[in-house]
């Protein structure tokens, strides 16, 4: 393992185009396969606390399934809604 660098799952364990949530130094994290590329953002959306990973992607945007909040997973940024940014893994 690379320093800085801490194995949350397989990548078989994330198809593409699907996103799924670990436990990770106490913290939930969504992680994100968009056609190979894995990206990982915070799983608790900054609005009220929806779990992301239960949400849609579309590209690479998530939509948070309680009020529609989107992230772009390669910056954990919203791009719409009254969310503030989600941290980044
Ligand atoms: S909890 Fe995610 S948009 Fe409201």
């Amino acid at each position: 393992m690379s320093k800085g660098f801490i194995k949350v799952a397989d990548t078989n364990d994330v198809q593409p185009s699907n996103m799924k949530a670990y436990n990770l130094a106490g913290e939930r994290v969504c992680i994100v396969n968009i056609e190979g590329n894995y990206f990982a953002i915070g799983n608790v959306c900054t609005h009220l606390g929806g779990p992301l990973d239960e949400g849609t992607l579309e590209g690479y945007d998530v939509e948070c399934p309680w009020h529609g909040s989107k992230f772009d997973v390669r910056t954990g940024n919203p791009k719409a809604s009254s969310a503030t940014a989600s941290s980044i893994v």
